[in-house]
């Protein structure tokens, strides 16, 4: 199973992934974690540029897919072996980020997307939604920084949209609510899909 979480930044998902991989290897599953952009060696070498430099929108767009497409052939032979494999943001994150975010074609976002994981989808993506006052407010930034809250509402709409589209992957989960809560409702989430399969 691949489950990933999805949020602005600020919405708690490193908490959230951290408290699911402990939850499901106490059960006995064989998990393993990744975060994006990263994961793999030269993944975390993309990483590094994409948080120094300053690089457009469309050249950003690339190094994530390049850095999504090495994490992929990872991904999938973890999930050969029965392994759970909990991604801290994935395809969505570029739909929502690079797409609604600075404004490339969302659905060319998601033919990239395709392109660069030959198809591979999150059978379960847990989207925390926070308002941005919340969000800049849990990352100590100003509230004032127009730029920053013009952006990041953007990308939040564009999840919204993208859960619209999705109902079935995606579950949005109220990223307000304190930590424990939201790890006992993606719990119980998890547990009604296990049973359906
Ligand atoms: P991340 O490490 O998840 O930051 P945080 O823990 O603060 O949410 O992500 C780093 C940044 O990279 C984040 O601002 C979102 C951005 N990003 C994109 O713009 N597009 C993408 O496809 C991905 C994976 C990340």
């Amino acid at each position: 199973m691949l489950i990933t979480f999805e949020g602005i930044d600020g919405a708690g998902k490193t908490t959230q992934v951290n408290l699911l991989e402990g939850y499901l290897k106490e059960k006995g599953l064989k998990v393993v974690v990744r975060r994006e952009p990263g994961g793999t060696e030269v993944g975390e070498k993309i990483r590094e540029i994409l948080i120094r430099e300053r690089v457009n929108p469309k050249a950003e767009l690339f190094l994530l897919l390049a850095s999504r497409s090495e994490l992929v052939e990872e991904i999938r032979s973890f999930l050969a072996e029965g392994t759970v494999v909990i991604l801290d943001r994935f395809v969505d994150s570029s739909v929502a980020y690079q797409g609604f975010g600075r404004g490339i074609d969302p659905s060319l976002v998601e033919k990239l997307n395709e392109f660069a994981t030959g198809g591979l989808k999150p059978d379960v993506t847990f989207y925390l939604d926070v308002g941005v006052d919340v969000a800049l407010e849990r990352k100590g930034k100003a509230k004032d920084r127009f730029e920053e809250r013009e952006f990041l509402e953007k990308v939040r709409q564009g999840y919204l949209e993208i859960a619209r589209r999705e109902k079935e992957r995606f579950v949005i989960v109220d990223g307000t609510l304190p930590p424990d809560e939201v790890h006992r409702i993606v719990v119980l989430e998890l547990e009604k899909r296990w049973m359906r399969c």
